[in-house]
C-alpha cells in the first residue's frame, strides 16, 4: 500500500490533468470488456473515474500481466490503479459525469481486497432512471454495501452538512453544545422507556432518555442560557416511516425568551440550513396557525401547506337541503365539513370515492358524503351521491362553497366536530398525494401554536399532558387549571414541514408550585411527583430563570430535505419495522451468566 496510496480521488480529474501520472484507490463499480480492452469504472466517495486497461500482453515486473489482473477483477473489488490521465476521444465523452472528459490508462493495478458475489446490485437503475431499491431486510443485513450506493452516500453527506450547518449557526448565536447523560432516571415522557439493569444495585434500572428534556431545563437553572445538543433519544414505541426506536434531535433550550424568540431563532436556523445544504431560500417567516385553526382548516395539526384545498364550513347545508345526517350532526352540537376538489368530478369514479370513504372511516367518520357539480355556472346541477337532497338549492350550495361545474364535493358531518375535521382532513391529505399536489422539491413550513395543554386519555379515564408535563399553561388559564383542564391552552408550538411534525417545543414552567399543580391535574400526586421529578422541582427553588426550547428531529429534517418518506433512508444503521437490526442480529439473547450478573431471571423460554 505504501507505494499505491492514492494521489487523487475518483472525482477529481479533469481534462487539464491530461498527461499526469496518478494513483487512484477505490472500488470496481462496473467493468466492461471490448475486444481485449477493459473499461473499469472506479468509484470512491468523491466520484467515478473511467480506467482503461489496454496493455501489450507482457508481464509486469511482478511477473503478473496487467491483462490477467484485469480479467480477474469483479464488481466491488477494492483496487489501486496507477496510470496516466488522457482525454477521452470526443465520442466517448460523458457530459453527465464530472470526470467524463478524461480516462486513466492503467499501467499497474493492485488488488487491495476481493469481493464475494454481491447480494444485490449497487446503483442499479430502472428504465425510467429511478434507482432499483432492493428488499429492505436485505439492504439492512448488508447495510455497509447499501451505504456504498450513490443515493445513500448523498443522503449521509446531506446529513453531515445539515448537522454542521446547525452547529455553526447555533455557535454563532451564542449556544453551547453540551452533553447530557444517556443513563438517566426513568421519567417516562409519553412513550415507553428502554431500561438498563444495574449490576451494582439489584432490581434497579437506568433508563435511556426519551429526550434530554429535564437535563436541558436543569442547564438553564445552572445559568448556561443557551444550550444545544445533537442528541440521541430512545423510545420504545412502534416504528413507522418517520419513527425509529433510536433517533436524533437537534435539542435546544434558552433562558429569558418568549415564544416568538424561539420561533424566530428556529426560522433563522432552518433558513441557514436549507441555504447552505440545498441552496434553497426559505421565507423569512413561516405561516403560523393556532391549533384550533389548523384543525378547522386542514383537519390536522400537521397540515401540508404545499397545497390549498382547505376544509370549508358546511353548516349552512343542514338547512339548505333535506339530508338528515347533516341535520342530525348539527343538532347534536357537531359540524359539517366540506371539501371542494376542483375539476376532479369526472375523474373520480364511485369506486375511487369509496376508497376515500375508507380513509375517512379510519378516523371514525360514519361516512363520506359526495356529489359532483355539472350543468353551468348559472344553472349548476348536483349529480350523484347526496346531490338529490339539495334539489332547488344547487346554486346556494355552489355559492356557499365557492364551487363550480366540474368539481367534486366531499363532506363529513359528525356530532363531534373533531371527528368531522380529522376525517375530512385525512381525505384531504390523501387527495394531495393522489392528485400529485405535493411537489417533491417544495418546502412548506408552518408553525402550529396554542396547543391544548392536556388531552383526555379515554382508556385510563384521566387527563394527561398533550406534549410533556413541563410546558407552561398560558397565563389566562392559570386560574382554571384544575376546574377546566380541557380548555387550557399551553405555550406550546410545533414546526410542521410538508405535513410532517418536524419539531416540538414550549415555554416551560419554572415555578415549582405551578409545576406541582400541572402534575396533579395529570394525576401525579405530591408523593409521585416528588419521587419522579423532585430533582427538577427542587432545582426550581433556587432562582430558576424563565426558559423555553424546541427540538427538531434531525432524521425527519434530513429525510424531508432528501425527498424521502422514511427516516431509515437517512440513518446509517437504522432498525427495521420490527425494531431489529438484521445485520448484527440485534436484539439477541445474552448468556445466563450475564443475566445472573444483572440479577435478572433467566428467560429460558426466550432461548
Ligand atoms: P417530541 O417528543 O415532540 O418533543 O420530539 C421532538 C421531535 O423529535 C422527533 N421525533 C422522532 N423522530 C424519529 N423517531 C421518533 N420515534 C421520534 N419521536 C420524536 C420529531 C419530533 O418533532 N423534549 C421535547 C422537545 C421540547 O419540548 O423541547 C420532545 O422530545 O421530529
Amino acid at each position: 500500500m505504501e507505494t499505491m496510496k492514492r494521489t487523487v480521488t475518483c472525482g477529481a480529474l479533469r481534462e487539464g490533468d491530461s498527461g499526469r501520472r496518478v494513483i487512484l484507490n477505490g472500488w470496481v463499480h462496473r467493468k466492461r470488456d471490448h475486444g481485449g480492452i477493459t473499461f473499469l469504472s472506479l468509484r470512491d466517495r468523491y466520484g467515478i473515474t473511467q480506467v482503461v486497461v489496454d496493455p501489450p500482453d507482457t508481464a509486469a515486473e511482478s511477473g503478473v500481466s496487467l491483462r490477467a489482473v484485469a480479467a480477474d477483477l469483479r464488481m466491488e473489488y477494492c483496487v489501486a490503479v496507477e496510470g496516466v490521465v488522457r482525454p477521452r476521444p470526443g465520442s466517448m465523452r460523458n457530459p453527465d459525469m464530472p470526470t467524463g472528459s478524461i480516462e486513466v490508462l492503467a499501467a499497474y493495478i493492485a488488488v487491495l481486497s476481493r469481493s464475494e458475489v454481491l447480494p444485490f446490485m449497487l446503483d442499479e437503475v430502472n428504465k425510467d432512471g429511478t434507482p432499483v431499491i432492493p428488499n429492505e431486510d436485505l439492504r439492512l443485513k448488508y447495510r455497509y454495501l447499501d451505504l456504498r450506493t450513490a443515493r445513500m452516500q448523498h443522503h449521509l453527506a446531506l446529513r453531515h452538512r445539515t448537522a454542521l450547518a446547525v452547529r455553526k449557526f447555533l455557535d454563532s448565536q451564542g449556544f453551547f453544545e453540551l452533553e447530557t447523560p444517556t443513563f438517566i432516571k426513568s421519567t417516562p415522557e409519553g412513550a415507553r422507556d428502554y431500561l438498563v439493569p444495574s449490576r451494582l444495585y439489584p432490581g434497579q434500572f437506568y433508563a435511556l432518555p426519551q429526550s434530554p428534556q429535564l437535563y436541558k431545563q436543569l442547564l438553564m437553572v445552572s445559568g448556561f442560557d443557551r444550550y444545544f445538543q445533537i442528541a440521541r433519544c430512545y423510545r420504545d414505541e412502534d416504528a413507522r416511516g418517520d419513527r425509529q426506536p433510536e433517533f436524533t434531535q437537534i435539542d435546544m433550550e434558552m433562558s429569558f425568551v418568549s415564544r416568538d424568540d424561539v420561533l424566530d431563532l428556529t426560522e433563522r436556523m432552518m433558513s441557514v440550513v436549507f441555504f447552505e445544504t440545498l441552496g434553497v431560500t426559505l421565507p423569512e417567516q413561516f405561516p403560523c396557525l393556532t391549533w384550533d385553526e389548523a384543525l378547522a382548516r386542514y383537519g390536522t395539526d400537521k397540515p401540508d401547506l404545499r397545497f390549498g384545498m382547505e376544509l370549508l364550513n358546511g353548516d349552512f347545508l343542514a338547512d339548505a337541503g333535506g339530508f338528515q345526517a347533516f341535520k342530525d350532526a348539527l343538532a347534536g352540537g357537531g359540524t359539517i365539513k366540506a371539501l371542494v376538489v376542483s375539476g376532479q368530478g369526472e375523474k373520480y369514479s364511485r369506486k375511487m370515492i369509496e376508497d376515500l370513504e375508507a380513509t375517512a372511516r379510519v378516523y371514525k367518520a360514519k361516512g363520506l358524503g359526495w356529489t359532483k357539480i355539472a350543468g353551468t355556472g348559472t344553472a349548476p346541477v348536483l349529480e350523484g351521491g347526496i346531490g338529490k337532497f339539495f334539489a332547488g338549492a344547487e346554486s346556494l350550495v355552489c355559492a356557499g362553497l365557492g364551487a363550480s361545474p366540474g368539481d367534486l364535493l366531499l363532506f363529513v358531518a359528525d356530532g363531534k366536530p373533531r371527528i368531522a375535521c380529522t376525517a375530512l382532513g385525512a381525505v384531504r391529505s390523501r387527495l394531495g398525494k393522489d392528485l400529485g399536489l405535493c411537489s417533491p422539491g417544495q418546502f412548506a413550513f408552518a408553525w402550529i401554536v396554542d396547543f391544548p395543554l392536556f388531552q383526555w386519555n379515554d382508556d385510563e379515564a384521566k387527563w394527561e399532558a398533550a406534549h410533556h408535563l413541563f410546558s407552561m399553561p398560558q397565563k389566562k388559564y392559570h386560574a382554571t387549571l384544575e376546574s377546566d383542564p380541557g380548555s387550557v391552552k399551553g405555550d406550546l408550538y410545533d414546526l410542521v414541514l410538508n405535513g410532517c411534525e418536524l419539531a416540538s417545543g414550549s415555554i416551560r414552567i419554572h415555578d415549582p408550585a405551578l409545576q406541582k399543580r400541572v402534575f396533579q391535574v395529570a394525576g401525579i400526586d405530591e408523593a409521585e411527583g416528588e419521587q419522579k421529578f423532585g430533582f427538577l422541582t427542587d432545582a426550581f427553588k433556587f432562582g430558576a430563570p424563565p426558559h423555553g426550547g424546541i427540538a427538531p428531529g434531525l432524521d425527519r429534517l434530513v429525510m424531508l430535505m432528501a425527498g424521502e418518506t422514511s427516516i431509515k433512508e437517512v440513518i446509517p444503521f437504522p432498525k427495521n419495522t420490527f425494531a431489529q437490526s438484521p445485520m448484527d442480529d440485534c436484539p439477541s439473547p445474552v448468556s445466563e451468566a450475564q443475566l445472573r450478573e444483572l440479577h435478572l431471571q433467566v428467560m429460558r423460554e426466550a432461548h
